[in-house]
């Protein structure tokens, strides 16, 4: 039996920082607002014509590098977004071509917050049936172009950036479970209301910028999470005390909290990045293990429940022994 291993991560956030005190220019808000209803302080946004292929480029050369591989042992190439740089080509060909690899399978996955771990889910599965031996698997997103900057409701929860993995073939686990969820009875409670085949005039009436219905999206992260965790231990037969990081979808950190208090663990054991980033969407879960393991956190060999919730409603978690 194959397994996948994470051999290398890496993660970049773009140079410019929009600050709470920034948006109190902008919207009717205030940093003590923002920050006790979400945890956030500042996020980082793409400077204009910074891509989110830009920011998915910086974060597999660094996880690249952490790896110690080369370009031309990736055989496989998938990209979490919702922010794609271009209808198609998918970001992964675009990405697949900077980093002069040719051949190899290279597509992107829509699953929103959740991207990323139905990324690394596909990944694995083609490392576990022979299909590929190391795949570069990347959060990355620009979701400041699909934020109304005069929401005050959405605005403030949102930032850029992009991580990534590589993920090798090993003769030891890695990755030992995935757990991939969707429910889009839902569509309407958290989501872009117009898109490509509904035309483009919708831009005009903020129809193509995130519209949200906050409470509600709230209620539903907090309870399914929970499920959730539920299902990972009870899938790898192990209890709560087993896991030694949580490394959660960083939206806010009220629900990064209850989902802590789910599996008692306290929260410095919680790897809490959203002060800092923001809620960076498909970026963030892999933006948190990079900071987590160049600060020397989270070590080889340590349990880590990586967990995410979003738009779809997708929510899904990965049980992996770094
Ligand atoms: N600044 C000041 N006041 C605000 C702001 C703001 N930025 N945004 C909303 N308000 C106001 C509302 O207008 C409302 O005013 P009213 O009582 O006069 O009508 C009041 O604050 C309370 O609004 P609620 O929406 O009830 O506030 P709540 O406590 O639910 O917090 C929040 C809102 C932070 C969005 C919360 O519901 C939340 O975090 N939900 C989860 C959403 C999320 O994380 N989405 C990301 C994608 S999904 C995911 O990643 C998990």
């Amino acid at each position: 039996m194959k397994f996948s291993r994470i051999v290398g991560t890496g993660g970049f956030l773009p140079e410019k920082v929009v600050s709470n005190a920034d948006l109190e220019k902008l919207v009717d808000t205030t940093d003590e607002w923002i920050a006790d209803r979400t945890g956030i302080r500042k996020r980082h946004v793409a400077a204009d014509g910074e891509t989110t292929c830009d920011l998915a480029e910086v974060a597999a050369n660094s996880a690249i590098d952490s790896a110690g591989i080369k370009n031309r042992d990736i055989d496989l190439i998938v990209v979490a977004t919702t922010t794609p740089d271009k209808v198609f080509p998918s970001t992964a060909c675009l990405l697949q071509q900077r980093l002069d690899i040719h051949g190899t399978p290279a597509f992107d996955v829509q699953a929103v917050c959740t991207g990323f771990i139905y990324a690394l889910s596909v990944a694995d599965k083609f490392i576990k049936t022979g299909s590929a031996k190391c795949a570069l698997v990347i959060g990355a997103e620009t979701l400041s172009r699909i934020i109304d900057w005069t929401d005050r409701r959405t605005c403030v929860l949102f930032g850029d950036g992009a991580g990534a993995v590589i993920l090798k073939e090993s003769d030891t686990p890695g990755v030992l479970s995935t757990h991939l969820h969707a429910d889009g009875q839902f569509e309407e409670l958290l989501h872009v209301p117009k898109g490509i085949s509904q035309g483009y005039d919708a831009v005009q009436n903020g129809e193509a910028y995130i519209q949200m219905e906050g409470k509600e999206v709230f209620k539903m992260a907090v309870n399914t999470l929970g499920r959730i965790v539920d299902e990972t231990l009870a899938a790898n037969g192990l209890a709560e005390s087993d896991i030694d990081w949580l490394i959660p979808h960083q939206a806010n950190t009220r629900i990064i909290a209850a989902t802590a208090k789910k599996l008692k663990m306290s929260m410095d054991r919680v790897i809490l990045t959203v002060s800092e980033h923001g809620n960076t969407s498909a970026a963030s879960v892999p933006l948190a293990l990079d900071v987590a393991v160049r600060d020397g956190r989270v070590k080889q060999g340590d349990m880590l429940l990586l967990e995410a919730f979003g738009g779809g409603f997708t929510w899904g978690s990965a049980l992996v022994k770094y």
